[in-house]
């Protein structure tokens, strides 16, 4: 199982060579497939906020890579503290509402704390950020197994699974969040067929989760979004499987917008809502989802497509995250543990009740 789970880190979202962060584009995937290089911490901010690497998890392995790219460059400033703080208050500038971008910059800051000098912080900085990238990849494993045995609890035979947005080998350091758990559900022979969302308006379900999906021959349908409430009256679909950009001490996830759509149709219709997501999308500092900040995009968003003017030129409501409150939540799947029908004791007993920001 492991190695068949392996084989789809083939796709990679992001790699630290030569002294450099390489980004696969998305905007421009799945026509190509162009490989970015990043040299400073102000181009990795601005690659993360164009969204050429995107995702909760990536974003923070990004980041992490930023401020080891402002050391590397700040080496021989004798002022380099001063300047990689203003680097990082930059990174955390690019995305408001993933909370692993600042839960990387903290561990980024406090791998810095030591370092009497910019030698001895680009040291400490690259195994850091080596070390954020490989334990996202090792929670990957560890959510998939936990997600699979929830799913096999279930029913032990092939189903069909619904997802939304993309939360793959694209969006994080492995082979993805609940991606990952379809994929290990796939290998154990429990998927029938996955139904993806488009994912308007930035195309994350057709253009990557279709695309990760259908590298590695599994069985995939696209959908429009709005057909999800169609899909899941038919009674075939048996678990909706998400992934979370934040997640409140009391369990509320912050996730693409259409997602608290989606768990108020599981709901009516009986279906099974599952969030994935590391231990580091989890914001403890925050009870409720109201709190959470989120993130609005242009207008271009939704009055063009590739560019082109395709709407009535009136403004355009472009929020691109939702919350869905823990009540609608069977199942929150992180690489700590599972909590099932979340609420604030059992979110803050997998916790360890830490404040973690
Ligand atoms: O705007 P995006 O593409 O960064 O949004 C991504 C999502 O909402 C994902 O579902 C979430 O980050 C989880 S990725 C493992």
């Amino acid at each position: 199982m492991r190695e068949k789970m392996l084989a789809a880190e083939q796709i990679t979202a992001l790699k630290w060579q030569d002294k450099q962060l390489w980004l696969l584009d998305q905007r421009v995937l799945p026509l190509s497939q162009s490989w970015l290089s990043y040299q400073s911490a102000t181009e990795v901010a601005q690659a993360i906020s164009d969204m050429v690497v995107r995702g909760a998890p990536a974003i923070g392995i990004a980041a992490a890579y930023g401020v080891l790219l402002s050391v590397q460059q700040q080496r021989t400033n004798p002022d380099w503290k001063l300047a990689v703080a203003a680097d990082i208050q930059q990174l955390a500038a690019s995305r408001p509402t993933a909370v692993n971008l600042f839960w990387a910059l903290e561990k980024m800051q406090a791998a810095l704390l030591p370092a009497a000098t910019a030698a001895e912080a680009e040291s400490l900085c690259l195994t850091a950020a080596l070390g954020i990238h490989q334990a996202d990849r090792e929670a990957n494993l560890r959510m998939a197994e936990l997600g699979l045995q929830l799913i096999q609890q279930g029913c032990d035979a092939p189903q069909q699974l619904l997802t939304h947005c993309n939360t793959g080998a694209l969006a994080t350091g492995g082979f993805g969040t609940a991606l990952g758990v379809i994929r290990a559900a796939y290998h154990a022979g429990l998927v029938s067929l996955v139904h993806v969302d488009e994912t308007r308006p930035w195309l994350q379900g057709s253009r990557l989760t279709a695309w990760e999906l259908a590298q590695e021959q599994l069985p995939v349908s696209l959908n429009i979004d709005g057909a999800a409430a169609h899909l899941l009256r038919e009674g075939d679909i048996t678990w909706v499987i998400v992934g979370a950009d934040r997640i409140t001490a009391a369990g509320d996830v912050a996730n693409k917008i259409g997602t608290y759509a989606l768990a108020v149709l599981a709901r009516y219709h009986d279906v099974k809502f599952m969030v994935v997501a590391p231990s580091s999308t989890i914001d403890m500092s925050i009870e409720s989802g109201a709190d959470i900040p989120i993130e609005q995009r242009a207008a271009a968003e939704l009055l063009q497509v590739a560019g082109q003017p395709v709407a009535a030129a009136v403004p355009a409501f472009n929020p691109v995250f939702d919350v869905t409150p823990a009540k609608l939540i069977d199942a929150i799947v992180t690489e700590l543990g599972v909590v099932e029908r979340p609420n604030l004791a059992k979110m803050q007993a997998l916790m360890g009740r830490t404040a973690l920001h």
